[in-house]
């Protein structure tokens, strides 16, 4: 089933591209959408396998989605906060995390009804613990392999009752399903993080017309006051900076490089990326800097960097740029010194242990890493050679590989490429054009 691909060194990127939509929103949009009142109207949706599988759980549960095609807006008729029926099959949510966490919470508080949510090989090794902990205190009933640790879960879906929750770790999925939940609980639930996670599931809530309140030091406090009725709204995805950040790197580091990519979700909660190619010294502006939908968007111009410092990244930033570690970690290889990634053991629990993966595959080029605990230390100035590499099914560590390999001195072959297709499945047809 997967594909393996053949990438040359050399060259240099020109053009523009414009990136898929955010993998994030495009969750949120048809989960927040199903529970809203009328119709949902979603421009620039994602099609990747991610939120495809969020589409087929949804359509399990009784919602009205039509095929999606890609590039094409599409309409869904939300059931309201209770809609959901209960399903005749297992909810498959693939390698999406997501996917399932985001439902654990949506379900949770579905009384009468009992749910099943599993996933594929990956997905089912990937810390759930941490959504079943917190929906528990509200009164949830869920159940899964290691006392809840681990898919499959079964979801018993119970009145629930709004609790003040504070996450051990700062993750966008646990907070947007403690705040899902909270939504159809018997008064307010209000989580606390220990440092600001994306903030996309707060803004869509609100977009709909959910009561829900930010407080606290740097908006570390989300409040949700159950009670209104979630009212249908048109979206529109801006790109996705988690995709964009592949070629923002690769025209870094590809000489004679000069990118334009159109339609950039700027999110402050997301680009952490940005904040580190100030610290490298890269050769990047923003233009054309607007707002749409209630998201901040532009387009960002890459040139090749004349030399690249080497960078620590640390402490609150992490969750800014936590789905941007593997090509920042490539992005090291070609600093001039040594890098450090440090408090990022939440790359040990993504799709695949990151940390380890990348290390491994990019020793393979020649790279000089270090594996931590918790991060990373990069050697630079690599003089990285053509391998024979592989993805081990995790999209990031795919293009991440691939961006690699345009600089490295000979011909890669990267196995089990196609994990892209997570979350660009255009990635390669793109990188052909800016070649
Ligand atoms: C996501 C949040 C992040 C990120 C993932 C998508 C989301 O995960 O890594 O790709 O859509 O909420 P965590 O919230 O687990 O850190």
């Amino acid at each position: 089933m997967y594909q393996n691909r053949t990438l040359k060194g050399g060259g240099s990127l020109q053009g523009n591209v414009t990136v898929p939509g955010d993998k994030s929103i495009s969750h949120r949009a048809l989960i927040i959408g199903s529970i809203a009142q009328g119709e949902t109207l979603i421009n620039g949706f994602l099609h990747s396998e991610d939120p495809i599988s969020t589409a087929n759980c949804l359509k399990s549960l009784g919602v009205n989605i039509p095929q999606i095609y890609e590039n094409e807006p599409f309409q869904i008729r939300g059931l309201g906060l209770e809609g959901f029926i209960e399903p005749s099959e297992v909810l498959n949510c693939g390698n999406s995390g997501t996917t399932m966490r985001l439902l654990m919470g949506a379900l949770a508080g579905k009384e009468n009804r009992n749910f099943i949510l599993t996933g594929d090989n990956s997905l089912s090794e990937r810390p759930m613990g941490r959504v079943c902990k917190p929906l528990r205190l509200m009164g949830g009933q869920l159940f899964g392999r290691e006392n809840g640790r681990k898919a499959p879960i079964t979801v018993v879906g119970q009145k629930l009752k709004g609790c003040l929750i504070g996450t051990p770790v700062a993750s966008a999925q646990v907070k947007s399903a403690i705040l899902l939940a909270g939504l159809t609980a018997s008064g307010a639930t209000s989580v606390i993080e220990p440092a600001s996670s994306r903030d996309h599931t707060e803004r869509m809530l609100k977009a709909f017309g959910a009561d829900i309140e930010i407080r606290g030091e740097l908006g570390r406090n989300v409040v949700i006051n159950p009670g209104k009725d979630l009212c249908g709204q048109e979206i529109q995805i801006p790109g996705d900076i988690s995709s964009a950040a592949f070629w923002m790197i690769a025209a870094s580091i590809v000489p004679n490089s000069n990118i334009n990519i159109k339609n950039v979700g700027l999110n402050p909660t997301r680009t952490g990326i940005l904040n580190v190619m100030d610290l490298m010294g890269c050769d990047y502006k923003i233009i054309d800097k607007r707002t749409v939908a209630g998201e901040p968007i532009g387009t960002v111009n890459v040139k090749t960097a004349k030399t690249l410092k080497p960078f620590l990244i640390e402490g609150d930033i992490l969750p800014k740029l936590i789905d941007e570690i593997p090509i920042l970690t490539v992005a090291a290889c070609f600093c001039e010194g040594i890098s450090h990634i440090n408090d990022a053991s939440e790359l040990r629990v993504k799709e695949t242990d990151r940390l380890k993966v990348m290390t491994r595959q990019l020793r393979k080029m020649g790279a000089n890493i270090k594996e931590k605990e918790d991060g990373l230390i990069i050697s630079g100035n690599s003089k990285l050679i053509g391998a024979e590499v592989d993805s081990e099914t995790d999209h990031r560590v795919s293009m991440s590989l691939a961006i690699a390999s345009l600089i490295a001195k000979g011909t890669s072959i990267i196995n089990r490429s196609d994990a892209s297709n997570v979350s660009y499945p255009s990635f390669w047809e793109d990188l052909s054009k800016l070649l």
